[in-house]
């Protein structure tokens, strides 16, 4: 499975503390998620109280909203609203039509850690293959750390989460 290869080659690229929740969330789903050795950097630790990196992420996300909305009253565009989405099963937005190829990482138990939703920002369709999310991808590491870091901003609720403190 994909997110057994991606993580024991030890491509990391976030996580810390603030994200434990997270951790739990996923390893609760795949115990090959519980390496602890994997769970060290702090990048995205560090956006979250770094406003600046936060609103860079909100700039990058005009390249995101002709197809999804966070934030509160969202609606479904040709994308899910992506409230909540960081450390969510993927697939899993309430009502909407995933494509057979996410359908089929939702039921892999794919989750939507930081290292899986960077690697999915690179190039989608490498990582669920058959995705019809028609986009080619965010090639510099740092963009997808802001889009990541303002995504995990928020709730599921479309609040904004406490630690983003902008
Ligand atoms: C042209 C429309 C479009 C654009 C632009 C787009 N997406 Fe998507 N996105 C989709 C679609 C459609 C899906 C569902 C894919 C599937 O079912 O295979 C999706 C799925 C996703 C998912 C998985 C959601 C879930 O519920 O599991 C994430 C995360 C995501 N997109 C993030 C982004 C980000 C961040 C951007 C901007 C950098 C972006 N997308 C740009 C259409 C788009």
């Amino acid at each position: 499975m994909k997110t057994k290869t991606l993580w024991q080659t030890g491509a990391t690229i976030f996580t810390a503390s603030a994200f434990g929740a997270f951790w739990a969330v996923a390893a609760a789903e795949d115990p090959a998620l519980q390496a602890p050795e994997e769970v060290q950097a702090i990048e995205v630790a560090k956006a979250l109280v770094d406003p600046s990196i936060i609103s860079a992420g909100q700039r990058s996300f005009v390249k995101c909203q002709a197809c999804h909305m966070v934030g509160e009253n969202v609606q479904r565009r040709a994308g899910p609203p992506l409230n909540g989405v960081v450390g969510r099963a993927a697939g899993t937005s309430e009502g909407f039509r995933y494509s057979p190829g996410m359908a089929k990482a939702t039921a892999d138990n794919f989750v939507w850690t930081l290292e899986m939703l960077d690697a999915y920002l690179k190039s989608p369709r490498d990582i669920v293959p058959g995705t019809t999310m028609g986009f080619a991808g965010i090639p510099k590491p740092d963009e997808r750390k802001g889009l990541i870091a303002y995504l995990a901003s928020y709730a599921a609720d479309g609040t904004r989460v406490e630690t983003a403190t902008e």
